[in-house]
């Protein structure tokens, strides 16, 4: 995006104080755009932004907020821009130590969509009255929604079956609503320590570049649906997987 395009602009980036968030973040304020990151850690969000600002003199502001909480979603729209120019809904998490029996496919099935749906949805539905002519309303999803991955690409994929809805109702007031699908992204918390060696080889084999994602990777793609000349695209989704997985 050139550097006119984004002065200016307010952005959103939920889950914006680590991983694929921190890039897009990083990457809009270096665009001249005011940042707002949110998540539910204070610490996290507080220390990316002091380090944004210190170090690249960046303008990005805090809010914490557990975004499946809707009362929290709502203590936070009085901290949020009155005009977002860019939302991108980036929060997300997948949770494996859960229970066996139906208590434990309950927390698994319930967890993992308020984790990666309802941190997407109760902001932006609560928020649909802000986005200007123009407006942006990016979510991230992943490779899963497309090729299994039982509750947590099932919610992923509501994702995606919820953005159709979106860009129908958005559109006439201008904004344009897509998704980014990341295959595997290294460097995030989002894996923990199950990404070790081993597992990065074997994730890398299965594209056809021969490595795994960088958030930037990711940031790159935001950065081109947010821009004014993807101002024709919306109701789509946009894979970023290295070729991980074709044709959809
Ligand atoms: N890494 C991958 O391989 C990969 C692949 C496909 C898709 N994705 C998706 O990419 C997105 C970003 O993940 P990442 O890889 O960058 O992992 P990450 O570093 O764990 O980032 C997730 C962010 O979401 C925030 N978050 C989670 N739940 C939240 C909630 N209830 N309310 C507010 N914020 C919340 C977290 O902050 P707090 O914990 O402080 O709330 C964290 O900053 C996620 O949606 C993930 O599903 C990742």
């Amino acid at each position: 995006m050139s550097e006119n395009a984004s002065t200016g602009r307010n952005v959103v980036v939920t889950g914006g104080g680590t991983g694929i968030g921190r890039a897009v973040a990083t990457r809009f304020a270096e665009a001249g755009s005011h940042v707002t990151i949110v998540g539910r850690r204070r610490e996290v969000l507080q220390a990316t932004a002091e380090e944004l600002r210190t170090k690249y003199d960046l303008d990005v502001t805090p809010v914490a907020c557990d975004l499946a909480d809707p009362d929290d979603v709502e203590a936070a729209l009085t901290r949020l821009p009155r005009r977002i120019d860019v939302l991108v809904n980036n929060a997300g998490s997948r949770e494996l130590a859960v229970g066996a029996g139906p208590h434990g496919v309950l927390a698994r099935w319930r967890g993992d969509f308020e984790r990666n749906v309802l941190t997407a949805v109760l902001v932006t539905e609560s928020a649909r009255d802000r986005f200007p002519e123009g407006g942006r309303v990016i979510t991230v999803t992943s490779v899963a929604a497309l090729r299994g991955g039982g509750s947590y690409g099932a919610s992923k994929a509501a994702l995606h079956a919820w953005n159709h809805s979106l860009a129908a109702q958005l559109g006439p007031q201008g904004v344009t609503c897509n998704i980014v699908a990341p295959g595997t992204v290294a460097g995030t918390e989002f894996f923990g320590a199950r990404l070790n060696d081993a597992e990065l080889t074997r994730r890398a084999g299965r594209t056809l570049i021969g490595r795994v994602g960088r958030p930037a990777d990711v940031a790159a793609a935001v950065i081109f649906l947010a821009s004014p000349e993807a101002g024709f695209i919306t109701g789509e989704i946009l894979q970023c997987n290295g070729g991980e997985l074709l044709g959809r």
